[in-house]
């Protein structure tokens, strides 16, 4: 079976290293990939949200099965394009992608369905943005949407700075936002594999957004992960499978846009059980780091099962083990940050039993490895529990040498206290 792999981050690395044990594999293709995905695949140069390049490479090398790491050429009709050259593909539709592409339209699905979430609204106009914010009162959440998606979610403690989110937003004409509840508790994340009726519980974890140890400064597209996440029992994970993720995906086929793909739950867990921060239609980066290392199972019979409605009565089987994730980054990151910088001793750093360093952001250059990126790369290890997996993450970053790099050092505090406790 030909495969082409969409996308060039660590999530993509840890798709090639996973698909690539399969047996059913006979060829494997990136696009636009990266040196570690090079590991595993052929590289070609298409960009991740290049449509119609990427419909035209499936079609030249008759593939069999396209698999979309990114949000971006999801959201952009990639998998649309594709079935109506009939070619299968793992993936939401435009349609179905509405759940991560929209903050309105799933606030709208969860009420409808009883789905629980945050109380919001949905405000067309800095009037109604400004009555909303006074409405919920100080903390509330305010985050942009539709046109102004890109300026992101404030999460404001005191109405002043709500305000000001709020005329941020509707400084852009056409601008659309949601106001939100403030919901208090631990965040986890949680996946599962949709075949357009059927969610097969996909492991879960938790990340660190921050960029700096202490979960302080700047948000970033994470920094290390680990999973399982403790806070998430299995009467949790249960949980919130059947009261969110469940009626979500049966909520989408009744609608006329049946979801196939990764659903990824941003969860919150209060007092009162999960509740829904977002969804993502698409695996975490770097959660995929650490849920896919514990798969047990063919990865590609299942995303292709996917594909076919075929996930019904099925299992994905994960190891019991922990593995942790620490992300490397550029100086600067995730503001400004110099490129070309050289890496050294990720070679040996993956030598380590039970170690894995997927390639985020990094290009080679000859016999040299380069860095290319903000987050660059993610050192994986497993462990009995979490502390044992920060123990052996850790020991691989430091032999690691990236003078031009910088990583939390703390990453799994939470979920280690917790090894240690219990
Ligand atoms: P989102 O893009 O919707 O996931 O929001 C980004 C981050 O903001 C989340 O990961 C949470 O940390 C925080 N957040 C979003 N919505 C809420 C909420 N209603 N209550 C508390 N925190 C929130
Ligand atoms: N690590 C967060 C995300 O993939 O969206």
């Amino acid at each position: 079976m030909i495969v082409l792999l969409v996308g060039s981050g660590g999530r993509e690395h840890a798709l090639a290293a996973t698909l690539a044990k399969s047996p059913r594999l006979t060829r494997l293709i990136a696009a636009p990939g990266n040196p570690g995905v090079a590991q595993h695949a052929e590289l070609r140069p298409v960009a991740a949200d290049d449509v119609d390049g990427l419909v035209r490479l499936a079609v030249d090398e008759k593939v069999d099965l396209v698999v979309v790491g990114p949000e971006a050429p999801l959201v952009l009709g990639l998998v649309d394009r594709l079935t109506e050259k009939g070619i299968r593909a793992f993936g939401p539709t435009a349609a179905a992608a509405r759940l991560e592409g929209s903050k309105a339209f799933t606030k709208a699905l969860c009420a409808r369905h009883g789905i629980p979430t945050a109380g919001y609204r949905h405000c067309r106009s800095a009037e109604e943005g400004r009555a909303a914010v006074e409405a919920f009162g100080a903390p509330v959440v305010v985050k942009a949407d539709g046109l102004a998606a890109g300026k992101g979610v404030v999460v404001a403690e005191t109405l002043e700075q709500a305000l000001e989110a709020v005329a941020a937003i509707f400084s852009d004409p056409g601008a659309e936002a949601v106001v939100e509840e403030f919901m208090a508790g631990e965040e986890a994340s949680l996946f599962a594999l949709v075949d357009g009726e059927t969610a097969l519980l996909f492991g879960d974890a938790q990340d660190h957004k921050r960029a700096f140890d202490g979960d302080k400064g700047p948000n970033t597209g994470g920094m290390g992960a680990y999973s399982p996440a403790p806070v998430l029992s299995h009467a949790l994970v249960e949980h919130a499978m059947a009261e969110i993720v469940r009626p979500t995906v049966t909520a989408m086929a009744e609608d006329g846009a049946p979801f196939v793909g990764f659903l990824y739950a941003g969860l919150m867990i209060g007092p009162n059980g999960p509740r829904l921060v977002e969804y993502n239609v698409r695996f975490g980066d770097p959660e995929a780091e650490v849920v896919l290392p514990r798969l047990q199972d063919d990865l590609l019979e299942l995303l292709l099962a996917a594909t076919e409605g075929g996930l019904k009565g099925r299992e994905a089987k994960f190891r019991p083990e922990t593995a942790l994730t620490v992300v490397l980054a550029a100086k600067g990151y995730p503001g400004e940050y110099a490129k070309g910088s050289e890496i050294k001793g990720v070679e040996a750093a993956g030598k380590r039993r039970g170690v894995t360093v997927f390639h985020a952001g990094t290009k080679r250059e000859g016999e040299r490895l380069l860095a290319k990126g903000g987050r660059v790369l993610a050192v994986t290890a497993l462990g009995a529990d979490a502390s044992e997996a920060q123990m052996n993450a850790y020991a691989a970053v430091d032999l690691i040498d990236w003078p031009d790099g910088f990583c939390r050092r703390d990453i799994g505090w939470r979920a280690a206290a917790a090894s240690e406790e219990g």
